[in-house]
C-alpha cells in the first residue's frame, strides 16, 4: 500500500520526518518518551522541569542520546526558580532545541543561538506570541485551552489562526486537544506546520508518570462537559466570581510578562 508522508517546514528546521512532538512534561517525558518519538521520526522533548534538577536532566539528555542519534530538545516551566541551571544543563549538552513555557522567552535566545539551539516557545494568548516573536524564537508552540497540563483560555481552532497573523511568519505549532491524525490534519489546515501532543503520550508505555493517570486517559470517554455547567448571571450581568478569576498559571503568567 502506498503512504503518503506529511512533510512540512517545521521537518526541515527540526530535521525529522513527522511534524510531531511530544511536550516537554515535568518529570514524566523523560529519556525514554523524547528517544521513542525521535526514533519513530518525530521530535522528542524532555521536560526537565523536574524535582531532580539539573542533575536529573544532564542524566536524562545523555540517557536519550544512549537510545537515538536523532534530534530532540527539552522544555521547561520558565517561570519556575532553578530555571537557569537546567537552560545552562540543555545548552551545555547540546540538545538540539529547548522550549520555554509560561515565562517571557526572550532573555534565554540569543545565548541558546550563540550555542546553536533553537528556541521554541510556548504560548497561550496572540499579545504573548506576538513578544516571543520579537524576542527571536524559531518556533511558537499557540497553545489552545483543550491542553492538558496548565493552559489559557482561547480554544486551539480560534488561537493558532490568530497566532499565526501576529506573528509574521515563523513557523507556528498547535497544542491542545491533537490526539490522532485527523487532529494533525486539522491544524495543519489551519496553517500550523505541526502538532503538539500532551495527553496523548500520557498513554504510551514511555511515559514516566503513574499507572494510575494512564489508565485514567485510557479509560476516558467522551463525557458530556460544558465548561457554562453552572454559570449563573452575577450582580448587573457581571460573571459570577468562578469564571472572573484568573487561574493560577494566567496569574502566573501575566505576571511574569507584565501582561
Ligand atoms: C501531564 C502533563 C504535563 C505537562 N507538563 C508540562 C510542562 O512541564 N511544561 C510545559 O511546557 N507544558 C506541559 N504540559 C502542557 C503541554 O506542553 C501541552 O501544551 C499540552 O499537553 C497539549 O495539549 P494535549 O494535552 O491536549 O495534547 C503538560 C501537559 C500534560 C498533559
Amino acid at each position: 500500500m502506498e503512504t503518503t508522508m506529511i512533510r512540512t517546514r517545521l521537518c526541515e528546521l527540526l530535521t525529522i520526518d513527522h511534524p510531531i512532538l511530544n511536550a516537554p512534561m515535568a518529570g514524566t517525558a523523560g529519556a525514554a518518551l523524547a528517544a521513542a518519538v525521535s526514533e519513530a521520526g518525530g521530535f522528542g522533548m524532555i521536560g526537565g522541569t523536574s524535582r531532580g534538577g539539573p542533575d536529573w536532566l544532564r542524566a536524562q539528555i545523555r540517557a536519550a542520546r544512549a537510545h537515538t542519534a536523532r534530534p530532540f530538545g527539552a522544555g521547561f516551566i520558565s517561570s519556575f526558580p532553578g530555571i537557569d541551571d537546567l537552560v545552562h544543563v540543555a545548552l551545555d549538552e547540546q540538545v538540539a532545541a529547548i522550549n520555554h513555557s509560561f515565562a517571557d522567552p526572550a532573555p534565554y535566545v540569543a545565548a541558546a543561538h550563540a550555542a546553536g539551539v533553537k528556541v521554541l516557545a510556548q504560548v497561550q494568548t496572540v499579545a504573548h506570541a506576538a513578544a516571543a516573536a520579537s524576542a527571536g524564537v524559531d518556533v511558537i508552540i499557540a497553545q489552545g485551552t483543550e491542553a492538558g497540563g496548565h493552559t489559557g483560555t482561547s480554544g486551539t481552532l480560534a488561537l493558532v489562526p490568530a497566532v499565526l497573523e501576529a506573528v509574521g511568519g515563523i513557523p507556528v505549532v498547535a497544542a491542545g486537544g491533537i490526539a490522532d491524525g485527523r487532529g494533525l490534519a486539522a491544524v495543519l489546515m489551519l496553517g500550523a506546520v505541526g502538532a503538539w501532543m500532551g495527553t496523548r503520550f500520557v498513554a504510551s508505555r514511555e511515559w514516566g508518570g503513574g499507572a494510575w493517570e494512564q489508565h485514567a486517559v485510557l479509560a476516558a470517554q467522551r463525557r458530556r462537559y460544558r465548561p457554562h455547567d453552572g454559570l449563573r448571571p452575577g450582580p448587573r450581568g457581571t460573571l459570577p466570581r468562578r469564571h472572573r478569576r484568573p487561574r493560577p498559571a494566567q496569574r502566573l503568567h501575566r505576571g511574569l510578562a507584565g501582561a
